[in-house]
């Protein structure tokens, strides 16, 4: 099981951040929470997300749940990141494969798709699956990722 995690959000996902921080906490994870820290300030979902992939680039964090309206945006902005493989996970089910298969590090959520109590069962796979390894068939194909678009696809 992971030890460190960052979480952010925008406005739109600081409602359910407030509820999973305390929560990650006390499972016994370190937190790192990048803000929004108000739900009503309007504020933009890529200042939250590239904030916490550069923190994943650095090696900052092991891994990172981005919160906003439906997950979307965030993922977009953190998939910019050569070394962030993010997935906008609305089922347990694709947290599960996002981790076996995708080796993702950085989780999305949609605080207006996904139920407080289903978001925890989502983070809950996603924090203790494990990638299937670099042994498995999964490997060659992440490794593509960033082969075929070497410098972020310039
Ligand atoms: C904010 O209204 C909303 O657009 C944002 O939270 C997110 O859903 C974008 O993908």
């Amino acid at each position: 099981m992971v030890k460190t995690v960052a979480i952010a959000s925008d406005h739109a996902g600081y409602e359910l951040k407030t509820v999973l921080q305390p929560w990650l906490q006390e499972l016994g994870l370190t937190v790192v929470d990048l803000g929004a820290f108000n739900g009503s300030e309007s504020v933009d979902y890529p200042d939250f997300a590239a904030r916490l992939a550069r923190g994943i680039r650095e090696g900052e964090f092991e891994r990172g749940i981005l919160v906003c309206g439906t997950g979307i945006g965030m993922a977009i902005m953190a998939n910019r990141f050569p070394q962030v493989r993010a997935a906008n996970c609305l089922t347990d089910f694709t947290a599960r494969l996002a981790r076996e298969h995708n080796d993702a590090n950085v989780l999305t959520l949609g605080s207006r798709v996904v139920a407080a109590e289903y978001a925890k069962a989502i983070v809950t796979t996603f924090l203790r699956t494990e990638y299937a390894g670099p042994e498995s068939r999964h490997q060659r194909r992440i490794d593509k990722l960033a082969a075929l678009a070497p410098n972020g696809g310039k």
